[in-house]
């Protein structure tokens, strides 16, 4: 039971702490994402380096762990371990072991992990992330929306059960975001796409 928990926790956090933005770009020959634009290593970020395939991939894979993460911790495990394990995928993404624990912000592993978790909850913040990004073109403000947003529809959508674990991720997307709100106060955000 505990010590089935915590090898759940160790699984999400090895898998979610793989840098795909790094690795992507690496391979593609794209240099260090970490160089430019925000300096972060998610799919935005990626986007700036002008490879909107690369920028796909980083997206999908970012996603497709925290996904993963969910989906194995429910097929093998019990129903704890499921937001056990996504959580800590999260968490591996912003504080990986192999970049000296300076990751990403989270965005698509929260949206990949809730997508698997309480489908409904995560196709309503996916596209409440896509309606923001729409009409604001602000890759970070439409994060920030999707993220706090989304315990509120874990209610509304009758998965009350994920409400806690949204409102903690979305705590956390908040405090990764410090520098994005920082400029979007400021209005010197950049628009998705542009450095
Ligand atoms: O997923 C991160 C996104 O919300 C903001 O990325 O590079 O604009 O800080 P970035």
């Amino acid at each position: 039971p505990g010590s089935v928990l915590l090898l759940w926790a160790a699984f999400g956090y090895l898998l979610g702490s793989i840098p795909f933005g790094v690795l992507v770009t690496r391979a593609l020959g794209l240099g260090d994402v970490r160089a430019i634009g925000s300096g972060n290593i998610g799919a935005t970020n990626v986007l700036r380096t002008g490879s909107k395939g690369a920028a796909a991939a980083t997206l999908l894979l970012d996603g497709g762990k925290g996904a993963l993460a969910v989906v194995l911790a429910r097929a093998l495990a019990a129903e704890d371990a499921v937001q056990v394990a996504g959580f800590m995928a999260f968490l591996g993404h912003c504080f990986p072991v192999w970049l000296g624990f300076r990751g990403g912000k989270g965005v698509a592993t929260f949206l990949g992990l809730l997508l698997a978790a309480a489908w409904p909850v995560g196709i309503a913040a996916c596209l409440t992330w896509l309606a923001t990004a729409a009409a604001l073109r602000i890759s970070s403000l439409a994060a920030l929306v999707a993220a706090v947003l989304s315990p509120l529809w874990a209610v509304l959508l009758g998965r009350p059960e994920m409400a806690a674990l949204a409102l903690g991720l979305a705590l956390l997307i908040l405090i990764r975001h410090c520098a994005n709100i920082t400029r979007l106060l400021a209005g010197t955000e950049p628009r998705i796409g542009r450095r």
